[in-house]
């Protein structure tokens, strides 16, 4: 297959006619650690891959949008009205006017664009596919109507595309990590303050790789559950008097799950204060250069999700332990739950092992073979040319 930026370019040039303005990439996302404590205003590490979402751009007169799509072969076209309001348009075009809509929202004078989208990123495997389109049409709606809108600022207006045009409940970590993210490094994202701190994660250095097994898991009612546990959290929060549970240190966590009469909340609020805190000791030992201590953290926060967040299902619990059967340092389930990838920290001549492990313990199981890749921390959102 060719080149994404290729491909979305020669998508412009058959669909629109003509070279674009510019192209803008966005990648998709692993999440290294901090699951499911976005929305309780808590910390997060993620990376970004090298796969990525390319739009090709050139502005157009009026408020109208063009948009080819490489994966659905069609070209959607919206205007003013369609962004007046949310959930106007349906489908992947909702990504689109949701970014429209949100720019327009926050006062922004958003350009007229035709754009031509392709993308690496697969659909449905939890890399944060959806954050990656929002974030290539905002850079380059951005940049080519001049806005003034600082890289910092742009995540949460892509959050808020992603929550009320689209309608997913999500917190802000996979915009962060589409836009903020750097090479070599992991974002380690407090996602109250949106501050971030850029931590090299340097696994070449430390003879070692990260596995990406995408579990093939079929996504089981996983948006009514990533709402049930986002209650779950708020509830939890509200019973113990905090604005959110990222105001609950390890160091308070018994007396206040003694608080929490119902067993299931407690488990839940278990798993955030506890998943906060490993994401402070994971970046405390990246910060120190001890990549490879991290490996019983993903593990510990991968039970975490396990027995007290309960979002992991069969295939995925399957892979974690063949993965650490087979030797792997580390391994969790990355993303949202009920499906989606997981990642295995191995010795960099182990990875292919490790991956033929997981895929033997699939088949004993019968489940749909897993498909794998090793990957590197790789640049955020960038404008191509
Ligand atoms: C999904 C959401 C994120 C985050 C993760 C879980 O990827 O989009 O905001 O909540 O799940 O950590």
């Amino acid at each position: 297959m060719t080149d994404v930026a290729d491909r979305a370019g020669a998508g412009f040039d058959r669909e629109f006619g003509g070279s674009p303005a510019g192209r803008w990439a966005a990648p998709g996302r692993v999440n290294l650690i901090g699951e499911h404590t976005d929305y309780n205003d808590g910390f997060v590490l993620p990376f970004a891959l090298p796969l990525r979402t390319v739009a090709a751009a050139a502005p157009q007169d009026g408020a109208r949008w063009t948009v080819w799509s490489e994966l659905s072969g069609e070209t959607i076209e919206f205007g003013a009205d369609e962004v007046a309001e949310p959930a106007r348009v349906t489908g992947w075009g909702a990504y689109v006017a949701g970014v429209v809509w949100a720019l327009r929202e926050a006062g922004h004078d958003v350009p007229g664009a035709r754009l031509a989208i392709a993308s690496d990123v697969p659909l449905g495997a939890g890399l944060s596919s959806s954050a990656a389109l929002e974030a290539a049409v905002m850079t380059a709606l951005v940049d080519l109507g001049g806005l003034d809108l600082p890289a910092e600022r742009q995540p949460r207006l892509a959050q808020r595309a992603e929550n009320h045009y689209v309608g997913a409940p999500t917190g802000i970590m996979d915009q962060s990590a589409a836009i903020r993210c750097r090479d070599g490094h992991a974002l380690f994202l407090d996602c109250r303050s949106e501050e971030v701190e850029h931590i090299p994660f340097d696994l070449h250095g430390a003879g070692l790789a990260m596995l990406v097994v995408d579990s093939r898991a079929p996504h089981r009612h996983a948006d009514g559950e990533y709402a049930a546990r986002r209650r779950s959290c708020e509830a939890a929060a509200a019973r113990l008097g905090v604005r959110a549970l990222r105001d609950v240190g390890v160091d308070q966590l018994d007396t206040a799950l003694a608080r929490l009469d119902d067993p299931e909340t407690r488990r839940r609020a278990r798993h955030v204060v506890t998943e906060d805190q490993r994401v402070l000791d994971t970046v405390a030992l990246l910060r120190a250069g001890r990549v490879r201590e991290i490996g019983p953290l993903l593990t510990a926060s991968h039970v975490s999700m396990r027995d007290d967040f309960e979002i992991t299902v069969p295939e995925i619990d399957t892979a974690v332990e063949a993965a650490l059967e087979a030797g792997a340092l580390g391994a969790r389930m990355t993303g949202g739950g009920f499906g989606g990838c997981v990642l295995a920290l191995v010795e960099v001549d182990a990875a292919e092992t490790v991956a033929s492990a997981v895929a033997a313990a699939y088949a004993e199981k019968g489940f749909q073979a897993p498909a794998h890749v090793t990957v590197l921390p790789a640049p955020g959102a960038t404008r191509l040319d």
